[in-house]
């Protein structure tokens, strides 16, 4: 990875530009580098998008009534608009989103294993929007607050008050299944255990492990992964305390913010065959490979999505 002290002239004369508080309107602005950090910005944000559907669309069979289907229906019709948005921008640099969605080689989708996962129950499902999407909104929410190319930003308006409103979504639905019974309750708090890790590892490698990355020098974001992680932990932490399932975490008074218990094994690899989580504390190494294998609906989901398989079962 090129180091920002190896900018060339050209890339100093946009930094400085960007660091005075100018946004990039136009294209020819751009440098070469800066060119290829945006494009692959937006080719992971865009894939990313459409991997949501094929996981939604699994939830969608869970449903216990018309009105949890429209909902599912709704945010799969925001995932797909999102990777529109998302995949215009992208045509801009010659990029085919048409290209990326439906004939990419399904093995090198950029995704979240836990997209390949199954959802199992309709809470599963609420849970996992009250945490992850969540965590996918701080990624884009960073972006429409400082990307210094000032179309993206525009884009990420309408795709982050989506994602707000799934979060919320997910949240109210988990507070009324946490006091609905005694059956609902657990399930809320089986559904936390297997998704927590999910998103406390979704932002990947802390930043000890990291270098600096392009995304930072050209300011396409401005929040690290750590930074990431916390406002989602203590966000999410909040949440839970209000509602009143457990997480893996404790509020630490002298540092006034939450913190993960010690003992609590991340990160961890979840196991593609028991549909579970080893808690067993692996490298972050590890982690990183385990989602480019992906998770048990790698390659069957995209393929189902490039087939263009969605009408016989959904009605
Ligand atoms: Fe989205
Ligand atoms: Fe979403």
């Amino acid at each position: 990875m090129p180091q920002a002290s190896d900018l060339s002239a050209e890339d100093q004369a946009l930094v400085a530009r960007i660091q005075s508080g100018e946004l990039i309107e136009d294209m020819a602005d751009f440098t070469p580098r800066y060119r290829a950090v945006l494009q692959k910005t937006l080719e992971i944000a865009a894939q990313g998008e459409v991997t949501v559907l094929t996981w939604a669309y699994t939830a969608y069979a869970t449903a216990p009534d018309l009105g949890a289907k429209i909902a599912i229906s709704s945010s799969i019709q925001d995932e797909v608009g999102h990777a529109h948005q998302q995949g215009m921008l992208l045509e801009r640099f010659g990029v085919s989103m048409q290209e990326k969605a439906f004939n990419e080689d399904p093995m090198r989708y950029i995704s979240f294993p836990i997209m390949e996962f199954p959802v199992r129950s309709y809470i599963e499902f609420v849970v996992a929007q009250a945490l992850l999407d969540r965590a996918g909104r701080y990624t884009t929410y960073d972006i429409e607050l400082h990307c210094s190319f000032a179309p993206y930003r525009r884009a990420l308006k309408k795709i982050n008050f989506e994602e707000a409103f799934h979060f919320r979504h997910g949240a109210y639905w988990t507070e009324y299944y946490w006091n609905y019974s005694e059956e609902t309750r657990q399930a809320v708090q089986d559904a936390v255990d297997w998704i927590f890790p999910w998103g406390y590892q979704w932002y990947g490698r802390p930043d000890h492990l990291k270098s600096m990355t392009d995304q930072m020098t050209f300011s396409i974001r401005a929040w690290s992964n750590d930074t990431m992680r916390d406002k989602w932990l203590q966000s999410a932490c909040k949440f839970a305390d209000r509602v009143g399932f457990d997480t893996p975490t404790q509020f630490n008074e002298d540092q006034d913010r939450y913190v993960l218990n010690k003992d609590y094994p991340v990160p961890m690899v979840a196991n593609t065959e028991t549909h579970a989580w080893d808690w067993q504390t692996s490298t972050w190494d590890d982690m990183i490979n385990s989602w480019k294998t992906g998770g048990p609906m790698r390659p069957s989901a995209y393929e189902r999505l490039q087939r263009e398989e969605w009408g016989e079962a959904l009605w």
